[in-house]
Parts: structure tokens; sequence; C-alpha cells
């Protein structure tokens, strides 16, 4: 394309454009790049892979644990506020903020650990919601300081809802369009009809090494460890990483395989998540050997 007329993406912000565009460009900018890889690095630092991060990742709910969190966090916040708004109990909406502000801890240390495991594109977003978040949360204390010292602190908790308003839609952009903490995998049974299908000859698969295999439109991890063969979704369930270009590792006594992305361990035997930061497990397919030596799959 002639330069000339190759459209630019401009990284310049204005109120006037759709909120649409302004997030597209914020997702495009480079100047918060400096601060987000220190962040980012310093979080995956101190939250070594173990228990706590998959705990923080909601291995063990099979979900990302920071939106349900957040669900209490909100919902104590946004219920101070309807109290505020009827002058109707101060006593209870000083203990709902309270809550909230309790729960915003865990709530914000799930985020994190989730966020530092993104694509970049996807932590600028999560950096600018991380900020609006952290100017709510301020607001709110010192709302509730307000309230313990005996003064009123609604308007800075309306302030403070405010800003959590313009978090919620950041993270609801993050979720929904740049699909972070969604299922990368599901779609792949829907995408070849169900039943058995042929998928190579087992002499063409080599030993012990991952291989990737194409059926109809999806693209299939294939392993071959001796006449035992195990077939998962290729693109991992976190952001899609190619699980063929993974490392082996026996984990509990069970063969599995490392993405090569962000390390996620996913069983060979059934695709669950050993290890996060994929919380969804792999589609795992069933095998079976035909005489004549083709190996089948059944979706
Ligand atoms: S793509 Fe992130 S762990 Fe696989």
């Amino acid at each position: 394309m002639d330069k000339s007329t190759e459209p630019r993406r401009s990284n310049r912000f204005t109120l006037l454009a759709p909120p649409g565009d302004t997030l597209d460009r914020l997702e495009h900018t480079r100047r918060l790049d400096p601060p987000i890889r220190g962040l980012a690095k310093a979080v995956r630092a101190r939250i070594r892979p173990g228990k706590l991060r998959d705990l923080l990742h909601g291995v063990p709910i099979g979900h990302p644990l920071h939106p349900a969190l957040a669900t209490f966090t909100l919902g104590s916040l946004i219920s101070t506020s309807v109290l505020d708004l009827t002058s109707a109990n101060p006593r209870a909406a000083r203990r709902l903020l309270a809550a909230g502000l309790v729960t915003a801890l865990p709530t914000a240390m799930a985020g994190v650990t989730d966020w530092s495991t993104l694509h970049r594109e996807q932590q600028r977003v999560g950096f600018v919601h991380g900020l609006a978040n952290l100017t709510a949360l301020c607001l709110y204390s010192g709302s509730l300081f307000l309230r313990v010292t005996g003064r009123s602190g609604r308007a800075m908790a309306f302030a403070g809802l405010g800003a959590a308003g313009l978090a919620g839609y950041l993270g609801g952009h993050l979720a929904y369009r740049q699909a972070a903490g969604a299922n990368h995998a599901e779609s792949v049974t829907h995408l070849v009809p169900t039943g058995w299908h042929d998928l190579c000859s087992l002499q063409s698969l080599p030993h012990g090494r991952p291989v990737i295999r194409r059926l109809g439109y999806i693209d299939l991890f294939v392993l071959r460890l001796k006449e035992t063969v195990h077939v998962l979704a290729d693109g991992c369930s976190h952001l899609a990483g190619p699980l063929h270009q993974g490392r082996l590792a026996i984990e509990g006594g069970n063969p599995c395989v490392i993405c090569p992305w962000h390390g996620s361990v996913f069983r060979l035997s059934d695709g669950s998540v050993v290890h996060g930061p994929a919380t969804s497990p792999q589609p795992c397919l069933r095998t079976r050997l035909r005489e004549d030596g083709i190996v089948q799959v059944c979706v």
C-alpha cells in the first residue's frame, strides 16, 4: 500500500471520539509500556508459580477468580452509594463501605496476577483499568475516614463510584472485546462434525515429540508415547498459544504439556489444568487405532 494513502493510527485521545475508538487507541499506545513492563515483571517475580498463583488465577474453581471477587467489592460499594442516596442507614453504609475496601485487596491481587500474563494490548487497557480502580479505592478510603471522624464523606464516595464505573467499563472491554480471561479453545469442538475421524497414520508420528496435525478447520496437538496417542486442541485455552511447541513434563506422575507462552500445564490424559494461568481445560480428543494403522479421533 502506498504510504501516503495508508490509514494512520493516531495515539491522540479526544473526549469527542466514540468510546470504542478511544479504547482502540489505548490498546495501541506505547507510552504506557515502560511502567507496564516493570510492573508485570515485578508481579511475576513476587507471585511465583505455585499454589498461591494458581489460586489467584482461579484454577481450583475453573474460572478466573478476579471477576468473582469483584462482584463482592463492587456490590458493597454500589450498595453504599444507594444507602447514601436515600440517607437510609449511615451505619450500614459505613459497614458496607468497609467490607468493600477489605475485599478490594484479594480482588486486586487476583486481577494483577491475571494481568501480568496478558498480551501487551490487553495489559495497556488493564493498566488503566487498575489505575481507575486505585483512584476509586483512594476516594472510598477517604470517604470512610471522613465518616468515622463524624463527617459525611458521601461526595467522595460518589466520586469513587464514578472512577469504579470507568474501571468497570475498561474491564468489560478487556473481557468481551479483548477476550482476556475467556476460554480460547471453546470453539474447537464446534468446528468439526461430531463422531470419529481419520487423523493420520501411527507410523507418521514420531515417538515422544509433539507434532501438529490439522483436522478440518482445527489444529491438534498430537503426541505418540509408544502405542498411545494423546490428542489435545493445539491452541491453549488461556490465550491460544501453540501447545505443540511446548515442553513435556511429568506432574504428579502424569505426562503433561507446558504451554510455551505463559507456562500453563495441561494433563495429556484428559486436558485438565494442572497449573495456570489457564483455568479452562484443554479440549482432549479420544483416540483409537484402526487395523490398518490409521489413528482416529473422536470429536
Ligand atoms: S497462551 Fe498463555 S499459557 Fe498458553
